[in-house]
């Protein structure tokens, strides 16, 4: 197949890919989800196992999204149809650009809350309003702000509309210049709240629990979170990196820049960690604290502390513009399959997609006020919408790829877009593509069934 260019355009360089799907890949997941999960779990076990699955999984999952996308040059939902068409396979495996579509949409709706919450707290930052504070008056500020529809509602709203305006920009002059602005604001600013929490927090203890390694610690429905985390924090199982793929320049080189990705990512959520925990110890805080971790316990070290209002601003503008990268890709394959179906402009796309997730957005933040008594499954909206996605979506999504990239593709078309030097790295692939990535996901969901039913 001949290299077609992409109608929505492509990235300048190898560097722009490596920097918007970091851009993807690095989000709440990494800052806000990471932290409390990992505190959730107890730590040390679950971390290596999650960092088992980012490589194992991971990686050749990303490698498989990114080739596809590459090879296709359309929105996932095309270019899985137009790729499986090349290989003699049936077009009907766009089902799975099209799960991925939806499933970013949910996705977006209760990210997009969250989001909300940091915009809100960027704002109480700068104000000092937690200047001070004990845990019971910030977690009274937290509970406050989710029983304000209101106020949620206008932050969600103030973040669709950021995340729609980048869209609207396209490939060039949206995405890209948003990535080159961002990301490398983010590194900085980690790096600084790095530097401030091994002088001034428990550096020690909060590395010891991240880092100790108790087997016995662990339960199958922690290595379900550690697997969906997995694919949730790189972007995987619904089509963004096979989009941002998409936009790929021919001569790069897949594994190696996906490697870097997938250590960027990695690195940005560790270095979270070590910058959250000492600080909670430093406090006596409660690392198990859930989603209210990072919302609850940190303003009050950081009220508490030297340079903290600073810091703690500094803080959530970083996990900020990190959502904002984030919540971009989640739209960007809709988007790109709207374009093409419809041959529309991005601007009535962008307008039509932002109406459709602010509103589901609303039945999200809901959960935590006037909708508290909807229950699915035993969980609120917010919580169901992240156990599906995360937990089922995304692993399931991966499956498919992996067993599409696997199985279906003939092999002359993944050896031509991974262009491996050595011919034992492509065999490397095969292996993790065809069954160790399929059977760890496929085990994992039998075994916790088989857990829940027993
Ligand atoms: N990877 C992002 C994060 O860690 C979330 C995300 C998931 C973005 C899926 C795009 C697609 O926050
Ligand atoms: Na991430």
């Amino acid at each position: 197949m001949k290299d077609r260019q992409n109608i929505h355009g492509s990235w300048a360089n190898r560097w722009i890919f490596i920097m918007a799907a970091t851009g993807s890949a690095v989000g709440l997941g990494n800052i806000w989800k990471f932290p409390y999960i990992a505190g959730e779990n107890g730590g040390g076990a679950f971390v290596l196992v999650y960092l088992l699955f980012i490589l194992g999984v991971g990686v050749p999952i990303m490698m498989a999204e990114v080739l596809v996308g590459r090879r296709g040059r359309q929105s996932p939902i095309n270019s899985m149809r137009e790729v499986a068409i090349e290989s003699d396979h049936s077009p009907k495996w766009a089902l799975v650009g099209w799960m991925g579509a939806l499933a970013g949409f949910l996705i977006f709706s209760f990210y997009s809350v969250v989001a909300g919450w940091v915009l809100a707290y960027v704002a109480a930052m700068a104000n000092g309003d937690f200047l001070d504070v004990g845990s019971e008056q910030a977690g009274k500020v937290f509970s406050d702000l989710l029983a304000d529809p209101q106020t949620l509602l206008i932050w969600h709203s103030v973040f669709v509309v950021l995340v729609m305006v980048v869209l609207l920009g396209g490939v060039n002059k949206g995405l890209e210049r948003a990535t080159k602005l961002m990301m490398p604001a983010l590194f900085v600013l980690l790096l600084v709240l790095l530097g401030y929490s091994m002088t001034s927090g428990s550096f020690g203890e909060g590395l010891d629990f991240l880092f100790h390694f108790d087997p016995s610690e662990l339960s199958w429905d922690a290595v379900l979170v550690a697997l969906g985390h997995s694919f949730f924090t790189l972007s995987l199982g619904m089509g963004s990196i096979m989009a941002y793929g998409s936009y790929m320049p021919k001569n790069a080189s897949i594994g190696g820049t996906v490697l870097t990705i997938a250590a960027l990512d990695t690195a940005i959520a560790l270095i979270a960690g070590m910058a959250i925990f000492p600080i909670v110890f430093a406090n006596s805080l409660d690392p198990g604290a859930g989603p209210g971790l990072m919302f609850i316990t940190l303003p009050v070290a950081f009220g508490q502390m030297p340079g903290g209002q600073v810091f703690g601003f500094l803080f959530f503008v970083l996990v900020a513009l990190a959502a904002w990268t984030s919540a971009i890709s989640l739209m960007e394959p809709g988007v790109a399959w709207m374009v093409e179906k419809f041959g529309l402009k991005r601007g009535p796309v962008c307008i039509l997609l932002g109406l459709v997730v602010w509103l589901l957005g609303i039945a999200a933040l809901s959960s935590f006020n006037f909708g508290s008594d909807i229950s699915l499954f035993g969980m609120n909206i917010f919580d169901f919408l992240d156990f599906i996605t995360a937990n089922v979506f995304l692993p399931l999504g991966g499956l498919f790829v992996a067993c599409f990239a696997g199985w279906a593709l003939k092999q002359k078309v993944t050896r031509e877009e991974l262009a491996m030097a050595n011919p034992g790295y492509y065999l490397a692939w095969s292996v993790a593509i065809r069954y160790i990535a399929p059977v760890a996901v496929a085990a994992i969901f039998i075994l916790n069934l088989i857990e829940k039913l027993g």
